[in-house]
């Protein structure tokens, strides 16, 4: 069932060249968020008159909401070369002495996942943001000795879901740091446009609606959604992605009015129904619905509870009466369905 998810966090290969199409690689063509995009246009701006490196930019936020994206603009932007890893991949320092010795003046250096930075590289990190040097570890035992690497200035950008993991030292250490939120209904609307017409999909406007209003908020899912509904016009109608076409699309995807779907609905469901309507720890909630505890609490439940369908307190998760509203209403449809049938 995993294959068919379409959730932000989910990966499918097939669409990897498209979605490398439709990334925006100019701040003019990523649309939304305009108060970050107005200030990074001035920091950008600034930086290039004064022939400096941009200062370090941390970008946090659930996924699929244009982190990476970002990182990439700055990059194009500034017109510097960009240079992308994730903190997994640096296991060991030398792996990191390895990017940055060989990083040119003022470029991108992006760090995905930043929160799992291993101790040993984060505080080799530091020395290089903050002096633009490292101490490197030459021989072993008795004859070891340290030598300081100089660095040429750069950009550090870093991403995560989870900025609450970052720890102090390094959080302290960007001089630019902005926390993406869920988009409007209206944003994403203008980001379907944009991806109908890359891809050359036919789209009514009440089509691109529904759409939008089922995409989470998320670009990424909006994106997604899009390619399925193409899919499905193409194959049951004449390739023109009508509202009929989503309503029937999103219904074979088992995605509700909300952009909710079963697993979604399987968090409300058991919230409610196994720990009466809560709260229940997020661990408890993960084991049962057979998810991942990072997975739950980055991909799903901050949707959730930017809808207002579940709320955090201190002793766990709490259904709210829109959980109840929502699942009652969910459930009187597919009874009227079974009526229908
Ligand atoms: N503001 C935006 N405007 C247009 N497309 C966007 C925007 N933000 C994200 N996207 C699209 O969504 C996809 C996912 O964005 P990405 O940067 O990978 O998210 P994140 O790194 O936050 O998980 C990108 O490939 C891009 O096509
Ligand atoms: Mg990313």
């Amino acid at each position: 069932m995993k294959d068919n998810r379409v959730t932000a966090g989910t990966f499918h290969p097939e669409q990897d060249q498209e979605e490398y199409t439709l990334r925006p690689r100019k701040l003019k063509e990523f649309l939304g968020q305009m108060r970050l995009k107005e200030n990074l246009a001035v920091f950008i701006q600034a930086a290039k008159q004064r022939q400096e490196s941009l200062d370090h930019v941390f970008f946090s936020g659930p996924p699929g909401l244009g982190k990476t994206t970002l990182a990439g603009i700055i990059a194009n932007e500034l017109g510097v070369q960009f240079r992308a890893t994730s903190a997994p991949a640096l296991e060991r320092p030398g792996d990191l002495a390895a990017i940055l010795t060989t990083i040119g003046e003022n470029n991108v250096f992006f760090i995905d996942e930043i929160h799992r930075l291993r101790p040993i590289i984060e505080e080799m990190l530091y020395n290089a943001m903050e002096d633009f040097e490292i101490d490197v570890v030459m021989g072993q035992g008795p004859g070891a000795r340290t030598i300081k690497i100089p660095l040429p200035p750069f950009t550090l950008v870093g991403a995560t879901t989870k900025t609450g993991l970052v720890s102090g030292p390094l959080y302290s250490r960007f001089g630019i740091t902005s926390r993406l939120d869920f988009y409007t209904d209206e944003d994403i609307e203008s980001i379907i446009h944009r991806s109908a017409g890359i891809l050359t999909i036919k789209l009514e406007e009440a089509a691109c609606t529904m759409i939008a209003s089922r995409s989470r908020g998320t670009p990424r899912v909006a994106n997604r959604l899009l390619r399925r509904m193409r899919d499905f016009a193409q194959v049951w109608a004449d390739g023109l992605v009508t509202a009929e076409i989503v309503m029937r699309g999103m219904s074979s995807l088992d995605i509700d009015s909300l952009g909710l779907d079963k697993l979604d609905r399987d968090i409300l469901k058991t919230v409610i129904e196994n720990y009466k309507g809560g709260p229940v720890g997020s661990e408890t909630l993960a084991i049962s619905i057979g998810e991942a505890v990072d997975t739950l609490e980055d991909v799903y439940e901050p949707y959730l509870i930017q809808k207002g369908l579940i709320q955090r307190t201190p002793r766990g998760r709490t259904a709210t009466h829109l959980a109840y509203e929502h699942l009652d209403l969910k459930q009187r449809e597919s009874e009227d369905q079974q009526l229908l049938l």
